[in-house]
This record gives C-alpha cells, sequence and structure tokens, in this order.
C-alpha cells in the first residue's frame, strides 16, 4: 500500500528547503495538493498519488540522491558535525539524513564545496588514482619567480614519500609588474603585504593542506585560498560566501560525464 508522509517532510526531501522552511512556505498558502491550497504543514501526502504543486511547478517525489554546490565562507569545518566549530551543513538548505561535503577545504579556505549523499559519486571524485583537477585561487607572500612557477610545475617535496603532481600555474594578478590585472586592485583588502601574488594553481591530487604545504615548499606562504572548480563544476560568480543551492540538471550531467 502507498506510504502517506507529512506534506512538510515530502517537500523537505524534495530539495525544497529545511522542514521549517518548507513549514512557512505551506504556511504562506504556496503550495497546493491536487488542486486545493495547504495551509498545515502536518497535512498526510501520497506521493505516488496526491498532486503537490509549489509556486505553480508540480513536485515529483524525493530524487534518490541530492547534490548541492556551496560556497564555502571561512570559518566553519568541513564536516558533518563538530564540537566546537560550525560545519558547513549550517549552509545547506536541507535537513535530508546522510548528507556529507565530498572532500575538505580547511576552515579560513572559501569556494566551491560539493555536498550530497551519493556515496558512489563521493568515491569516485576523491578516491586515490581517481582524483579530479581542481583549481585554487591563491594569494601568496612575494612574488611568485619563474624558479618557483617551474617547481610547482614539475612537482615539490611537501614532505610525503612522493613529490607532487605536476600542477598548472597561471599568474592572475599581484603587486609587481608583470603580475597582471589585480583582483586586489580592484576590491579594497586589508592587510596585504606589500609584495604578493595572485594565481590559479590547478592540481590532480587532493592532500592534506596541499595548496598550503606546496606554496610554503617554494617559500610564498599562502594569505588566502578559494577553490574555484573542482572537475567539471566551477564556482559561480553569482553564488556568494554562504549560498548553497542544488547543482542544475547540466551541472549534474557535467559531474556524472
Ligand atoms: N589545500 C589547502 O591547503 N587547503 C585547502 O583547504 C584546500 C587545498
Amino acid at each position: 500500500m502507498a506510504k502517506a508522509v507529512r506534506l512538510d517532510k515530502f517537500l523537505a526531501d524534495a530539495g525544497k528547503g529545511t522542514r521549517s522552511e518548507v513549514k512557512k512556505i505551506i504556511q504562506k498558502g504556496q503550495v497546493q495538493v491536487n488542486g486545493v491550497p495547504a495551509k498545515k504543514p502536518e497535512m498526510k501526502v501520497v506521493p505516488e498519488n496526491d498532486v503537490v504543486v509549489l509556486s505553480g511547478e508540480t513536485v515529483g517525489a524525493a530524487p534518490e540522491f541530492v547534490y548541492y554546490l556551496l560556497n564555502k565562507p571561512a570559518g566553519c569545518v568541513s564536516a558533518t558535525e563538530d564540537r566546537n566549530d560550525r560545519t558547513v551543513m549550517e549552509y545547506v538548505p536541507s535537513d535530508r539524513k546522510g548528507l556529507f561535503p565530498v572532500g575538505r577545504l580547511d576552515k579560513d579556505t572559501e569556494g566551491l564545496l560539493l555536498i550530497t549523499d551519493d556515496g558512489m559519486l563521493a568515491h569516485e571524485l576523491l578516491a586515490p588514482g581517481k582524483h579530479v583537477d581542481k583549481t585554487y585561487f591563491v594569494r601568496v607572500e612575494g612574488k611568485l619567480t619563474v624558479e618557483n612557477i617551474r617547481n610547482l610545475e614539475n612537482g615539490v617535496d611537501i614532505g610525503e614519500e612522493k613529490m607532487t603532481m605536476p600542477a598548472k600555474v597561471e599568474i592572475v594578478g599581484g603587486s609587481w609588474e608583470g603580475a597582471g590585472d589585480s583582483q586586489s586592485g580592484r576590491v579594497r583588502i586589508e592587510n596585504l603585504p606589500e609584495v604578493y601574488t595572485e594565481l590559479h594553481l590547478t592540481i590532480h591530487e587532493g592532500k592534506f593542506h596541499q595548496v598550503k604545504r606546496m606554496m610554503a615548499a617554494v617559500g610564498n606562504p599562502v594569505i588566502y585560498l578559494k577553490r574555484i572548480s573542482m572537475g567539471p563544476l566551477t564556482l559561480p560568480d553569482n553564488l556568494k560566501k554562504g549560498e548553497c543551492r542544488l547543482l542544475t540538471e547540466e551541472e549534474l550531467l557535467r559531474l556524472k560525464g
């Protein structure tokens, strides 16, 4: 027999928001069940039989897996729970069980983080040997010399058994002549050192603190770090710090490629 579920749970499981968010949406009268406005979050629906419409759009049964893209702000940890710090999960507009961040960004690192409950996909993206390219916007102290760039591109010693795999370096800004059109020149940033370099660094592996350790190894410590892409996913310009949204169908197709 088809199982009845609460309307707010049905909508939350379908990725339409957290339980408390969808409750408000229901109470505002934005949801119709079988053509009749529903005002009670506790109302029961049978997903196989009832037609639930949210703001004019029919809501299907809960997908097997959900995929969120977060622009992680600094100050939270990439974990599902933590005793001392805020976690990235606080930014996900869902309380669906089993969600977790795919990989880790340090507490002070910002940028693209995928959050899902699809363990197989996470494994495909993270398993050693299957690591996908990740590109970071990195601001470092000092001038990144041609020799340092060559070292990063060839592999550096970060204290592991092997040198790092070849990386891609593109200088995108900085304080010194020839460093390009500095992002920091357009946005006022506090406490910038007199000499700094901004680069896009693409790495293939995902070792602990890898970017910071690579840059420290060439003598240019990181002062700011943001992930701007992971495999086929790119951090959208319009996704503000702390904002989190479901992947679009196109992004999902590219990811599952
Ligand atoms: N490399 C780092 O050092 N830190 C991150 O958060 C990600 C990559």
